[in-house]
């Protein structure tokens, strides 16, 4: 299994003082750093749209502050020059929102980013079709319905996890939604190596910690 990367999701910091929590989130281990940009169709809610006064530009010019820091990107819409233009590293699409997505996949790497592929609660592990995942990076199994953080963790997705670590041993594997030290066994377990976490490491007396713990269990 790839090695442990710990994605601290920025949607729980405190954006009124971005740049620290970023830096603050590096300083304390973390390897990415995920920006949930929520379009208003796919989800209901709007995070750091194109149009939204927080837009993933300003996120960008952020992240840079630790510039040897990956940046991650998941994203639900079609916002490959955006997202690159802004600095994005990885642009994580859900398969559900594009009828598309191996042309999706090529106009990301065009852009020189990384591609993933996410799966909502309700979506089987095989609507990733083989062909789609070879020329992915990564694969993301949603532990929550996506929307918003703080949501309780879904254990009913986790086999996803299992199934398509059996079908692909060397990729990253992420999960995002509710994992935190106390989900983070049966993630591990079932083959996840990416970690997404926000209110369980922006909320926590100590961060490093959670991180460090994080990172831990999927490498034992
Ligand atoms: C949900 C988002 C998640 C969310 C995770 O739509 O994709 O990234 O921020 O937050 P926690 O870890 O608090 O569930
Ligand atoms: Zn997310």
């Amino acid at each position: 299994m790839p090695k442990a990367i710990v994605s601290p999701s920025v949607l729980a910091s405190d954006f009124g003082q971005l740049t620290a929590e970023c830096k603050r989130m590096i300083k304390g281990g973390a390897e990415w750093l995920h920006m949930d940009v929520m379009d208003g169709h796919f989800v209901p809610n709007i995070t750091m749209g194109k149009y939204y006064t927080l837009p993933a530009f300003t996120m960008s010019r952020a992240m840079t502050v630790p510039p040897q820091a990956p940046r991650f990107c998941h994203v639900y819409l079609k916002w490959v020059n955006d997202i690159a233009d802004a600095g994005g590293a990885l642009y994580c699409f859900h398969i559900e929102a594009t009828s598309d997505p191996i042309s999706l996949i090529h106009a990301i790497h065009e852009r020189k980013m990384r591609a993933g592929v996410a799966i909502s609660p309700d979506t089987p592990s095989t609507a990733i079709k083989d062909e789609v995942a070879e020329i992915a990076d990564m694969l993301l199994v949603m532990t929550v319905y996506p929307g918003r953080g703080g949501q309780k963790f879904l254990e009913r997705c986790v086999p996803k996890v299992a199934e398509l670590r059996a079908r692909f041993p060397d990729k990253d594997i992420e999960v995002d939604g509710g994992v935190g030290p106390k989900t983070i066994d049966v993630c591990a377990e079932a083959g996840s190596n990416v970690i997404v976490a926000g209110t369980a490491i922006f909320n926590a007396s100590d961060p490093e910690a959670v991180i460090a713990l994080l990172k831990e269990r999927v490498n034992t």
